[in-house]
């Protein structure tokens, strides 16, 4: 059986953590809906849902759906009427997808695609996997049109104390353990100490703005379980 090849040691950074990323996810792919939807009690649904309505896409766009994954994204987005197109860096994860959607292998940090060819992008729980994120916000600016939206959500550790120790247990102690029952020890100890990879809010908002964005929003999702960044491309 393939497992993860994860470090347990250490945050890989770098080629390594690009490496490890997606043979991680090559790993986990064809479970990871299964274990997706168990340890968020389905939450991840509505959650994308509330990205697309604060995105605030006008209708018909033609929307990235970026880090897609199995294309959940993508599902959304059609049933909204928006031309969707997801792109991953996984074959594993495309290759498990269940949307009719166009699916591309490709590396958020350089996209296969043209200057300002798109009227959005959305971005789900794929920020603390990238190896950098400024390229990825300057990547974001340089093929969505002027005025074209971005949704990027992502988890996040509640400020509040009582929510943040329920936090602790739940993403240190059970979720590795449903992950190693379901699908894979390694990738599902990785994913709470993959957190750390992400700056704070101002931090982000800062990038965003530097890349080229105005109108930045940061929200607290779920108490703050989760967050959503919004912006318009200037
Ligand atoms: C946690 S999954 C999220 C999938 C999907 N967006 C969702 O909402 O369920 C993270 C995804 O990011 C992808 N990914 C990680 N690094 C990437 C990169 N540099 N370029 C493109 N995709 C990447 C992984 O292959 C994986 O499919």
């Amino acid at each position: 059986m393939v497992t993860a090849e994860m470090p347990r040691d250490h945050l890989p950074e770098g080629e390594e953590k690009r490496r490890a990323v997606r043979q991680m996810f090559d790993t986990i792919a064809p479970r990871y809906d299964l274990v997706n939807r168990v340890m968020t009690f389905r939450l991840d649904v509505g959650l994308r849902k509330k990205t697309m309505r604060a995105s605030a896409f006008e209708p018909n766009s033609l929307i990235l759906d970026l880090a897609a994954g199995t294309g959940d994204f993508c599902i959304e987005l059609e049933k909204d009427g928006h031309r969707a197109v997801g792109v991953d860096l996984s074959y594993g994860m495309l290759a498990s997808a269940r949307t009719s959607a166009p699916l591309v292998q490709g590396d958020l940090l350089a996209l296969p695609m043209p200057h300002q060819s798109v009227d959005g992008a959305v971005c789900g729980y794929a920020l603390r996997n990238l190896v950098e994120l400024p390229a990825f916000f300057a990547e974001l600016h340089r093929i969505v049109r002027p005025g074209g939206r971005i949704g990027l959500l992502d988890v996040s550790r509640p400020d509040s104390r009582i929510l943040r120790t329920g936090y602790d247990f739940y993403f240190n102690k059970v979720v590795p353990k449903i992950g190693a029952a379901l699908s894979d020890a390694a990738a599902y100890d990785y994913l709470p100490r993959s957190l750390s990879y992400l700056p704070d809010r101002p931090a982000m908002i800062e990038m965003l703005s530097d890349a080229g964005f105005s109108n930045v929003v940061h929200t607290q999702l779920q108490g703050g379980l989760s967050q959503l960044l919004t912006a318009t491309r200037v």
